[in-house]
């Protein structure tokens, strides 16, 4: 029995179902919110593929992956034999018309079984260019048509510049209607992302003091420590800026500037965080060296292992001028935001994997106590990590204890683990069951992936017109390349990195 309203009966369609998204995560996270009770009473899950497979040796393959990959493994009780049921396979050709009347014959099949017209949702995780050409197959269809119960899912990225996405946008509004339509950005997924707005709004003590007047600055830090991960052919036409600046870090940089929503509204929430990109500040070509720095990893030793510089990678040029690190100084120009820097940096093959937000507020007026006292003194620092560690830390000062004044820097903490134990649900679980009840809210609408393209393209477009002359500029184990270190340091500043684990105070000043 279950105290929660499950969503309406269900039937996805996964394109690409053979390939490395589903077995990673598409598949694990809906087995996940089965066994914890959340998927619809009536359901089926159709992987769709070129691959010949029969049924049974498609949910061995997926069975596979939730062994390697769930954050559940193998069966749990029997579950797996009750989920995988309703899974089974389609072996067709995306590029032939006539293969879609097997989907079409499958809807109304499923149809009969369940008694009722399900959901019927198409999920595009597949390579970006077939996208195009499934969803205008797939548009004539009679059941497209059906505003209500069918919805199409697009994985990033989202369009290979503004030009491709505006494009893509034509494409998919002129076969679907924009409330079908469900782009997945899956940071905002994450259990940690989506507290951001309930830190924000739903305590009265932050607010007040979450603008200009109080804040120094804002950091924004995407570390990553693996390299391509067998993704050369899509990583060589991308980059870091594409890959995760023009998508999950101005994610994360809307959620900590937009304006409080007056509702949960998926349509509210947007709108306010589309105004975030639309005030960014827009360089012009000429002037891109002076806000972001752009980095290539050289070959070099890794956690005890010898890895490949990006340039000996597999598929990937050996003169490759594409970037695995960004680093962007942001400025938000309005009432709230006006002259406060947001410094964003991302890479691969960096010294730890660490998604962070930092929020530096501005040094206390005035300092009453003895010069003596305050050698560590620190500003106010609200730190949110992301991941792996997720918590929140708020640091100030405190008296240590003894006879003397000594004043240094101590930690107030929220700890996901220590409070709700460590079993969250994974971004991709959440995400897929808004997907089935219809929630749009953590999804990208039109409008804002093409606002954020129109952030990141005056930059792409300088990086593209003059080709780098130092790369590669960093080694693996490394923060990055020196240039990105002057970035802020030219203000004054300097890139928050907490060790893991944000051992010891006195290490991260
Ligand atoms: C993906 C990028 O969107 O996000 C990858 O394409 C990147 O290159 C990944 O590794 C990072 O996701 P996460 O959840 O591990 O931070």
């Amino acid at each position: 029995m279950t105290n929660h309203k499950c969503p309406p009966a269900s039937l996805l369609f996964i394109f690409g179902g053979s390939g490395d998204l589903n077995q990673r995560k598409l598949s694990p996270a809906l087995y996940n919110l089965f066994i914890d009770s959340w998927m619809p009473e009536k359901f089926h899950i159709v992987g769709i593929g070129r691959t010949p497979y029969t049924d049974e040796k498609f949910r061995g393959h997926l069975l596979d992956g939730i062994q390697q990959f769930s954050r559940r493994k193998g069966d749990q009780n029997g579950k797996w034999q009750e989920f995988s049921k309703n899974i089974s396979y389609l072996q067709m050709d995306v590029g032939n018309d006539a293969d879609y009347q097997k989907i079409a014959d499958i809807v109304k099949q499923k149809e009969q079984e369940f008694g009722e017209h399900p959901n019927v949702i198409f999920y595009m995780s597949v390579a970006p260019h077939l996208v195009p050409q499934i969803a205008s197959k797939l548009g004539p269809l009679n059941i497209c048509h059906d505003t209500k119960c069918t919805r199409i899912v697009v994985e990033k990225p989202f369009g290979h510049d503004l030009k491709s996405a505006h494009e893509l946008n034509g494409l998919l509004t002129s076969m679907f209607d924009e409330t079908q339509i469900y782009r997945i950005d899956h940071y905002l997924g994450k259990e940690t992302v989506q507290n951001i707005l309930a830190l924000r709004f739903a305590n009265a003590l932050f607010e007040p003091i979450w603008n200009r007047n109080y804040i120094d600055h804002i950091q924004i830090t995407a570390a990553e420590t693996v390299g391509l991960e067998n993704r050369g052919d899509y990583y060589e036409r991308s980059g870091a800026l594409r890959d995760m600046v023009q998508n999950h870090i101005l994610q994360l940089l809307c959620m900590v500037a937009m304006e409080a929503p007056v509702s949960f509204d998926a349509n509210e929430i947007r709108n306010k965080k589309v105004d975030v990109l639309n005030a960014i500040r827009k360089y012009g070509k000429e002037e891109v060296h002076k806000y972001a720095v752009r980095g290539q990893y050289s070959d070099g030793w890794l956690q005890g292992k010898k890895v490949p510089g990006y340039r000996n990678e597999d598929k990937i040029n050996p003169a490759s001028p594409t970037d695995t690190f960004a680093a962007v100084k942001f400025y938000i120009d309005n009432w709230r935001w006006q002259d406060v820097p947001f410094y964003v940096r991302t890479g691969k093959r960096l010294h730890e994997k660490s998604t962070i937000i930092t929020v530096q507020f501005k040094q206390a007026p005035n300092f009453a106590f003895p010069p003596e006292a305050a050698l560590t003194w620190r500003p106010n620092r609200l730190t949110i990590s992301i991941q792996p560690e997720m918590d929140i830390r708020l640091r100030f000062q405190a008296k240590r204890p003894g006879q003397t004044v000594t004043l240094n820097p101590v930690d107030m903490i929220f700890n996901y683990k220590d409070t709700y134990g460590d079993d969250d649900p994974e971004a991709y679980e959440t995400l897929l069951l808004d997907v089935m009840e219809g929630n749009a809210t953590l999804f990208m609408r039109s409008d804002q992936v093409e606002a954020a393209w129109k952030v990141v393209m005056p930059i792409q477009e300088a990086w593209e017109s003059r080709a780098p002359v130092d790369f590669p500029n960093y080694s693996p184990d490394s923060w990055g390349p020196e240039d990105a270190e002057a970035l802020i340091a030219r203000d004054g500043r300097n890139w928050i990195t907490l060790p893991i684990a944000h051992q010891g105070v006195q290490a991260h000043l």
